[in-house]
């Protein structure tokens, strides 16, 4: 098989398995085994339980992911919006070997639950995941501040910040990422900033996993991203408070992925696929 048929065969393979009552099964399970979340998880694992019992196939980013890392068997995973750890886990329990970089910045209570960081996320990943023998990097702080430094070796101003560490850890990133989540910022520009930032990063046959597709956005609750490397990024012309019109922008500029779209997630939910 050449490259170009295996990763058709490849897609093809993740476009038949996304919803399949049982990845939504085994990704019920790794959620149960997670902390408490009275606020949220409660209403996660009924959606999902729903779906399972009337067998429609619904799937939202965790079932998303463990579909994604099962095939990919992704050697590197690069996840932007760690929270408590329910999409590292899924991507974890699949894929024990990986190499895993975790961009957070840690927001206090989030989603109304508290937001501890990499002691609790690598505490929960022990219980959920407790074949995972990989590396998990934490990279805490501002997405749009970190990646440009991480992914594209931008030297940083002088303005006080020590980044070593951070310049350490790109010296040793993987080349490209097998796979990605982007679910971090939900303000339309900070997610466009964000899709930007890692697209051009993706191995491939790899895939990048976009969370939400709301018709809305975070500006809509006064929300506004900060980057010392605004410039770098085409501006959003004719702005749309919109994840969904992002989400269309990069289709029209990467048309080297597939993508694939699922409106009735909770949240809707976007795959795109790198082809060629
Ligand atoms: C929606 S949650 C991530 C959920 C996670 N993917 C899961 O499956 O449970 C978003 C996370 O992104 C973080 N975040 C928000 N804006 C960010 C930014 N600009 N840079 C880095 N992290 C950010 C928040 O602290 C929060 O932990």
């Amino acid at each position: 098989m050449n490259l170009q048929d295996f990763v058709t065969a490849r897609y093809e393979q993740i476009a038949a398995n996304l919803g399949h009552p049982d990845l939504t099964q085994d990704t019920f399970q790794t959620l149960e085994a997670l902390s408490t979340d009275e606020v949220n998880k409660p209403a996660l694992l009924a959606w999902l339980s729903d779906g399972l019992q009337k067998n429609d196939r619904r799937w939202e980013i965790r079932t998303a992911l463990r579909c994604l890392a099962q095939i990919i068997q992704p050697r590197s995973y690069l996840e932007i919006g760690t929270r408590r750890g329910w999409s590292m886990a899924q991507v974890l329990s699949v894929a024990p070997r990986v190499n895993v970089y975790s961009v957070d910045m840690w927001i206090k209570n989030y989603g109304d639950v508290t937001n501890p960081g990499p002691e609790f996320v690598r505490a929960e990943m022990k219980r959920a995941a407790p074949d995972f023998v990989g590396n998990i990097s934490f990279l805490n702080g501002n997405s749009h501040h970190l990646l440009p430094i991480f992914l594209d070796d931008i030297i940083p101003q002088q303005n006080g910040v020590d980044y070593t560490e951070l310049i350490r850890q790109a010296e040793n990133r993987p080349h490209q990422f097998d796979l990605v989540t982007v679910d971090g910022d939900h303000t339309a520009l900070g997610a466009w900033w964000d899709l930007l930032d890692v697209m051009p990063h993706v191995a491939l046959g790899g895939a990048v996993v976009f969370d939400d597709l709301l018709d809305r956005s975070d500006e809509l609750f006064g929300d506004q991203p900060t980057s010392p490397f605004a410039n770098r990024y085409p501006p959003l012309t004719n702005f749309k408070p919109s994840l969904k019109d992002v989400w269309l922008r990069i289709k029209r500029i990467f048309g080297n992925f597939a993508y694939i779209e699922n409106y009735d997630g909770q949240p809707p939910i976007g795959v795109a696929i790198r082809m060629r």
